[in-house]
């Protein structure tokens, strides 16, 4: 997706060879402009897919997530990642581990806002070495829901998470895909240049 890549290229500030910070419109301050767009953007590619519910985890999987709800015209669940005073019975919960902080924490979501009947996006802001996208098909297969797709923000192709995702049959449409962050420099993988390709 172009203009994310232009915003990538224009704000983005490379912290080291892995991390990359997009505080100024995704993980801190919010373009909601570029929200909009990242919305419509997940609604094309999973048009037609008989959605009925979006589930991220929160925070910043939020944002883009109530945008592609908006215009696929379904419900937003986001993932708890501390426990809640009131979401005390019949959680679904899966253990997130993350390599980057070294910390494990226990998601959850009610069962009263995904059930069988469901046809789940999952969308997330990141997707590095993908155990936040595993706990979250976790839960949706606990509830026995079905899976409709993944859709990242940003991939970080040079981390494993989408390779083990796509070879467990998941289908991924992330709007920029990173190839390398060596040198102070984003590049992008060559052939997601183009709108619906990932
Ligand atoms: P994983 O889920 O793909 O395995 O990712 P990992 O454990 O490596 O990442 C943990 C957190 O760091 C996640 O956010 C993830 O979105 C974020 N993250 C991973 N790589 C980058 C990066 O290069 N840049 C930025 N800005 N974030 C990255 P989180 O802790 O859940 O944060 P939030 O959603 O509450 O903001």
């Amino acid at each position: 997706m172009e203009l994310l890549k232009n915003k990538i290229e224009q704000e983005g500030i490379v912290l080291s060879n892995t991390v990359l910070k997009v505080d100024s419109f995704l993980n801190h301050q919010i373009d909601p402009n570029l929200m909009s767009e990242i919305g419509k953007e997940f609604a094309k590619r999973f048009a037609n897919k008989g959605i009925t519910k979006v589930l991220t985890i929160e925070s910043s999987g939020i944002a883009p997530s109530v945008f592609a709800g908006l215009e696929l015209g379904v419900p937003v669940v986001f993932a708890r990642k501390r426990k809640s005073l009131t979401l005390i019975n019949d959680l679904l919960t899966s253990s997130v581990h993350s390599f980057t902080k070294g910390e494990t924490n226990e998601i959850s979501v009610s069962n009263k806002y995904i059930n069988e009947n469901d046809v789940v996006l999952i969308i997330d802001d990141f997707l590095a070495n993908g155990q936040a996208a595993l706990g979250l098909v976790d839960i949706v297969e606990q509830a026995n829901a079905k899976v409709a797709g993944i859709g990242i923000v940003i991939e970080k192709g040079f981390q494993d998470g989408g390779k083990q995702l796509r070879e467990k049959g998941y289908v991924i449409e992330s709007l920029a895909i990173i190839s390398s962050l060596e040198n102070g420099k984003v590049s992008f993988e060559a052939g997601n240049k183009g709108e619906g390709v990932n």
